[in-house]
């Protein structure tokens, strides 16, 4: 039997003074011997993951519930999913884009990974709103603020020292566990992320992290408290990044949900943030997009780190991107396009106001019985603490079994998220209102 490929047996055994090549097909012959009868290793970061997904825990207990209570009905208010149709300007502009490839004059195959030229025009133009100059070469359309959210990760250094709002939206930290850039989950805490404290005493927005650290991520709206950070706030942690040679990642996925006029929509509102700030966001929330799937972020020429020059993480984005990206359906992008026109924009207002009436119903009907509730006025989630001091999970349980309503533990989004329980305003009016009647009704709150 041949084991070795030929070259290396052509000079293994062919008595010649070693040259390099030589030296390395020994060590390759080497490695192989070794590693015979071996196979290949996973990621084995993956195994460091807190066990088990909050979603799959909430849909296990849930059918568990079920199955125990034959004939009872589940009202969900957990999940962050939109539930309102698609309205008739973006059903249009995304019928156009299937009409286009049905004739070979309009036909197009594979775009521009970046995004449609067109798009990324219009996604620069919306920054204008908040007085904001974006170049269209600074947007990158993807297919969401998830992907972009967990991708951008992969342009900084392995060392990089990642700061996350505690609670957060997982994917932040999840991320940086794949990569390696944590040691192992103790108590709910990952070692080397820094974790920054978001509670009632600092309105659930933090402070700036007091050690250096390289990558802070920052969500405003914020899933899951929604809270919304100030100008002030914002431009602590801008002049910290700056400061510091560290990035923002901001999220603002949630951001057509702010209709207070005094809140920043954007962190490049911020004076220097385009120095320091990347920014991802979204038509999932603002358009109905969480199935159809289409989202940017903006990396701004300007921006630079201890080791680059202004122009270089956006050119290694978009290195990134053309590698492991395809670009976004064509499809889809021109209903993007016709989300961003003045009739797209109006439409989808009132799909959002819609949600944030919804957000009300929550909010004053758990308050009415007592429950102290934050968020749900500038955003699309109800941050409640838990009667009774149960912790997040006894207090799922509890609602589950006596009104029938499913929602999201806060510990699931942290340890800072214990004690708290997130209500969603994204459903059917209808069932918003007879879930929170339910919850009056029937949920025990001892005073
Ligand atoms: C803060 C935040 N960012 C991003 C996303 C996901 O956005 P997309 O649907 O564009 O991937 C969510 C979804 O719940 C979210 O809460």
């Amino acid at each position: 039997m041949n084991i070795f490929p030929k070259q290396i047996k052509t000079n293994l055994f062919r008595k010649k003074t070693i040259h390099f090549k030589g030296v390395f097909n020994l060590v390759f012959l080497y490695k192989l011997l070794m590693g015979l009868g071996k196979m290949v290793k996973i990621n084995s970061n993956y195994d460091k993951l807190a066990a088990g997904y909050l979603f799959p825990e909430i849909a296990k207990r849930t059918k568990a519930f079920l199955s125990a209570n034959p004939g009872v009905s589940v009202m969900k208010l957990g999940i962050g999913n939109t539930t309102e149709p698609l309205t008739k300007t973006t059903l249009n502009g995304l019928r156009m884009g299937v009409e286009k490839l049905a004739s070979v004059e309009t036909y197009t195959g594979y775009g521009d990974e970046q995004g449609n030229t067109a798009l990324r025009e219009a996604i620069a133009k919306k920054y204008s709103d908040y007085n904001v100059e974006i170049d269209p070469s600074e947007v990158f359309v993807s297919d969401g603020a998830k992907p972009d959210s967990g991708n951008i990760q992969s342009i900084f250094s392995q060392d990089a020292i990642i700061a996350v709002q505690d609670p957060a939206y997982p994917v932040y930290v999840d991320t940086n566990v794949i990569a390696g850039r944590t040691g192992e989950n103790e108590n709910g805490l990952y070692k080397g992320i820094v974790y920054m404290s978001c509670s009632e005493e600092n309105n659930f927005f933090p402070t700036v992290p007091r050690a250096r650290v390289d990558l802070i991520y920052l969500c405003s709206p914020n899933n899951p408290t929604g809270a919304v950070a100030t100008h002030e706030q914002l431009k602590k942690f801008v002049d910290y990044a700056l400061e510091n040679k560290a990035v923002i990642i901001f999220d603002s996925a949630y951001a057509e949900y702010i209709s207070d006029p005094t809140l920043p929509r954007s962190i490049y509102e911020i004076k220097g943030a385009k120095e320091c700030a990347i920014e991802l966001n979204s038509f999932s929330k603002s358009a109905g997009f969480t199935g159809v799937r289409l989202g940017w972020s903006i990396v701004p020429k300007n921006l630079v780190t201890e080791d680059s020059v202004a122009g270089k993480v956006n050119a290694l984005w978009n290195r990134r991107q053309t590698t492991f990206f395809n670009g976004a359906s064509n499809i889809v992008q021109d209903g993007g396009l016709a989300v961003l026109s003045i009739e797209g924009q109006e439409e989808n207002k009132k799909v959002i106001d819609y949600y944030m009436e919804n957000a009300k119903i929550i909010r004053e009907g758990l308050e009415s019985i007592g429950i102290k509730c934050f968020g749900g006025v500038n955003a699309p989630y109800i941050w409640m603490k838990t009667p009774n001091g149960l912790t997040s999970w006894e207090f799922f349980d509890k609602l589950l079994n006596e009104c029938h309503v499913v929602g999201t533990p806060g510990s699931g989004f942290g340890p800072g998220g214990e004690g708290y329980f997130r209500l969603s305003a994204f459903g059917h009016k209808e069932n918003i209102e007879k879930a929170v009647s339910e919850i009056k009704n029937k949920l025990k709150v001892e005073e």
